[in-house]
């Protein structure tokens, strides 16, 4: 038997940013027993999937992983090792529960993104025995129980890092999974976000992106009782010391609303980045995806963004394929993209999931046909991320040194606008924020020289939001 006080953990994560986050809260909660992260998967006395669900081929890769840790865990009992618990959490777990256990009986434990908080009491069912399926949404607060990380921990995880303050969503765009394993939209306290981002700036973070699935539909309750929005948290949050960089994702056209846009023009802090997904550009198709707003509508909110924050870069996400699309609906998609140009982008080929109701519409795209647009867009939305890229030589920008480079005395550090840059740099300026000129750049990142080791960007000079027009 394994010393209690040894035991190790490996959690593999799938999906989205606010998986990433959970990954890091589930081994918090693990430290509580004993638990210590490892690198090696056969080594492992527990391993944790947390998985996504939001495109089939996600979903499926989880299957196959946990046929692979089958063979591992069967191999370490056989050489003496001890056992190996296997969980699987996130959206996977939360969409089809009992399925897995069904499907994979290597399984022991399946738990859903609200119950992470339960994961020690999990444990102790699972190792007496028991084969867990835990996918209820509790009523006690999961980010109050959860524990905190010791500052070691969270420093050694990075000078950047993810924050959830929102989660869950009720738009209910018709392809979409997120609704019902994330749950309904749900805002944590504003006093409990402060208190977590003090804590990670006190651990030597510089940069904090707060996450949510609709993250500017945020409405915590602020310490005056009222609900407030994103914007006001982000003013609240850049007064914090040491945390020179804020970041939000990810953001609905619907909810961009006047204080957030101040925040965007008064905050030095906040990042000139925002991703804003807008999905296909034809409004028949945007109607059918229950997205809310128009092609117009969207192309509006872009140009009031970026007449209060010229220099933003624009990110985006969109579903090529989805039912009922023709070549014209297609073509609307090409021409918003070309309207607003983007620095980056996500884009996908539309996946029917089970449950939700575009995957029950008529008129499903042929899947060769959507892969050929998909080529089309991603050739469109490369060019946009390589032009950008391109402006940025020859200019002088601040960046948070993150990591070492994989050449000798290189680091690798954020610009503002979320690209890679490669600095020859002494180690102990990880953490620090400095000033590149950017001679050149790679296929996807930047190359600059260090002009000056520090910089004194991020004191916020209005704390109150002034009026915007919009
Ligand atoms: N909360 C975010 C999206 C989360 S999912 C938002 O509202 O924008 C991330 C992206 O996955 C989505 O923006 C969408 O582009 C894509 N996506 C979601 N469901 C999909 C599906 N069924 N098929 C293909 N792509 C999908
Ligand atoms: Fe999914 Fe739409 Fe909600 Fe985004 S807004 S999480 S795409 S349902
Ligand atoms: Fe995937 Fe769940 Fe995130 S479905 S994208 S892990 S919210």
């Amino acid at each position: 038997m394994t010393d209690p006080k040894d035991k190790k953990v490996f959690v593999k994560t799938y999906g989205c940013q606010m998986n990433v986050y959970d990954s890091d809260r589930m081994a918090d909660a693990l430290a509580t027993k004993g638990y210590k992260p490892t690198e090696q998967m056969e080594e492992a006395d527990l391993v944790i999937l947390n998985t996504c669900h939001i495109r089939e081929k996600a979903a499926e890769k989880v299957y196959s992983e946990l046929g692979r840790i089958r063979k591992l865990r069967d191999a370490k009992r056989d050489g003496g090792k001890g056992d190996m618990k296997i969980g699987v959490a996130g959206c996977v777990a939360q969409a089809e529960g009992e399925e897995i256990m069904r499907r994979a009986p290597v399984v022991d434990m399946v738990f859903g993104p609200q119950s992470y908080h339960r994961l020690p009491d999990l444990l102790d069912r699972a190792d007496n025995g028991d084969r867990v399926v835990e996918t209820d949404f509790p009523v006690e607060d999961k980010f109050a129980n959860l524990p905190k990380a010791k500052k070691e921990v969270t420093r050694k995880r990075g000078v950047s890092s993810f924050l959830t303050v929102q989660e869950g969503c009720d738009k209910f765009c018709t392809f979409c999974v997120v609704p019902y394993t994330r749950g309904a939209e749900a805002s944590r306290p504003v006093a409990q976000i402060v208190a977590e981002a003090e804590r990670l700036a006190e651990a030597g973070v510089r940069e904090v992106t707060l996450l949510g699935q609709n993250v500017n539909g945020y409405h915590g309750e602020g310490p005056d009782g009222k609900a407030w929005g994103l914007g006001r948290l982000l003013f609240r949050l850049a007064e914090i010391n040491g945390l020179d960089r804020l970041r939000y994702t990810t953001s609905h056209p619907r909810d961009m609303d006047e204080e957030l846009l101040v925040a965007h023009r008064d905050l030095d802090s906040l990042m000139p980045y925002l991703h804003l997904p807008v999905q296909a550009g034809s409004n028949k198709i945007l109607k059918a995806m229950n997205r809310q707003h128009t092609y117009d509508d969207y192309v509006r909110l872009i140009d009031v963004i970026r007449d209060v924050r010229p220099d933003i870069a624009l990110s985006g996400d969109f579903i090529v394929g989805f039912p009922g699309e023709t070549e014209e609906d297609f073509e609307d998609t090409m021409r918003i993209v070309r309207e607003v140009t983007y620095a980056s982008a996500y884009s996908f080929k539309y996946s029917p999931r089970p449950g939700t109701p575009a995957a029950d519409m008529k008129e499903q795209v042929e899947a060769t046909i959507a892969s050929e647009r998909l080529y089309r867009l991603q050739e469109l939305l490369n060019q946009q991320q390589r032009d950008f890229n391109a402006s940025k030589v020859g200019t002088t920008m601040s960046l948070l040194l993150e990591r070492k480079g994989r050449d000798e005395g290189q680091l690798v550090g954020k610009s503002p606008w979320l690209q890679a840059v490669h600095v020859q740099a002494s180690e102990e300026l990880i953490g620090e924020i400095v000033t590149v000129h950017i001679d050149n750049i790679g296929t996807n990142s930047l190359f600059g020289t260090m002009i000056e080791d520090r910089t004194t960007i991020g004191t916020p000079l209005h704390n109150q939001a002034e009026g915007l027009s919009i």
